[in-house]
């Protein structure tokens, strides 16, 4: 059976070009009436226009579709709480909320200003957080919600001069991890992606000859299975370009208790440094409860 969003009401932030734009067309095609936010500025979050909003809106009526367009920054909290309400004012709920919008600041550590950390950190994770805030009392209330977060390799593995960036994609992944529990009582499934994709924002990174397979539509398909009513998954995160999808999870190592009940010197630490960082037998846990529990009956544990 095919992926339909009738009926339903979707939030797509960033969604005036790139990846944002792909996943609004695709929800609107699939049914789903669609608020197409974007702040249209420039790559590095300066200026703004609802201009680029208004082209998808027109882009998706053109097909047969509802959107209608918001230029509200998702770093402003007010502005999330205005978008939200301009999807209840017009549809009278909100089901999906694709958090997506993003800038760059790149710069190594040494040349990055704090307004360079603070206004990436600020759309990247605020924005994400604000956003999802905002829409949060709806979906609880119609026992009823799908959130996409957008991380990126850059936060998960990490990348040269994008110290402000991998902090914010990395912080998307706490945010979900936390909400995955906050929202399973209410079917609020919290999942994402970490796209690889020819954008406006990647249009100098990539090599010409994987261009043209680098398409944002790739990605959208993984998010329009996340936003799906069938979709039970919560807390995962894909990795998603060009036709690759894979899991990416946070794992940990077996471990090694060390000290016998004292308190281990820092040359025990050392030379168990090798068995304390051995992944075989690695595993992802649920929550901190979890790990929690875990670390108290190893301790637990007679000593053998
Ligand atoms: P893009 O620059 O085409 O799209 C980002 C959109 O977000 C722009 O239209 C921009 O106007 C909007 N935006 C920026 N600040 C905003 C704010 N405060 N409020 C509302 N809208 C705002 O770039 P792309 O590639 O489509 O990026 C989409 C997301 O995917 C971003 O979160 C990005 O970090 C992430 N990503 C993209 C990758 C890629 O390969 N293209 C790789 C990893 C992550």
């Amino acid at each position: 059976m095919s992926i339909r969003f009738d009926n339903r009401v979707a939030i797509v932030t960033g969604a005036g070009s790139g990846l944002g734009r792909s996943h609004a067309l695709l929800l609107a095609s699939r049914g789903a009436k669609v608020v197409v936010n974007d702040l249209g500025g420039a790559v590095d979050g300066s200026g703004g226009s609802l201009t680029p909003a208004q082209r998808v809106v027109a882009e998706i009526e053109a097909a047969g579709g509802a959107a209608i367009a918001n230029a509200d920054s998702v770093a402003n909290p007010e502005g999330a709480k205005r978008m939200v309400q301009a999807a209840i004012d017009q549809w009278g709920r909100v089901d999906i909320l694709v958090n997506n919008a993003g800038i760059l600041r790149d710069r190594t550590i040494l040349k990055m200003t704090p307004e360079d950390f603070d206004a990436v950190v600020a759309v990247h994770l605020a924005g994400s957080a604000y956003c999802t805030m905002a829409a949060w009392p709806h979906m609880k209330e119609a026992n009823f919600g799908r959130i996409v977060m957008t991380t990126s390799a850059a936060g998960l593995f990490g990348n040269f001069g994008q110290a402000n960036y991998a902090a914010a994609k990395l912080g998307i992944v706490g945010l979900m991890n936390a909400l995955k529990h906050e929202g399973a009582k209410y079917d609020i499934r919290v999942n994402t992606v970490a796209p690889i994709a020819l954008t406006r924002m990647t249009e100098d990174l990539i090599s010409p000859d994987v261009k043209p397979r680098l398409k944002p539509e790739y990605v959208s398909s993984m998010v329009a299975w996340f936003c799906a009513p069938e979709n039970q998954a919560t807390g995962d995160i894909v990795e998603v370009g060009a036709g690759y999808y894979a899991r990416v999870q946070i794992m940990e190592g077996e471990g090694v208790l060390l000290g016998d009940g004292q308190v281990p010197t820092p040359e025990e630490v050392r030379d168990h440094y090798a068995r304390i960082c051995d992944m075989r037998g690695a595993k992802p846990f649920e929550s901190a409860n979890e790990v929690m529990r875990r670390v108290f009956g190893e301790i637990q544990r007679p000593s053998k």
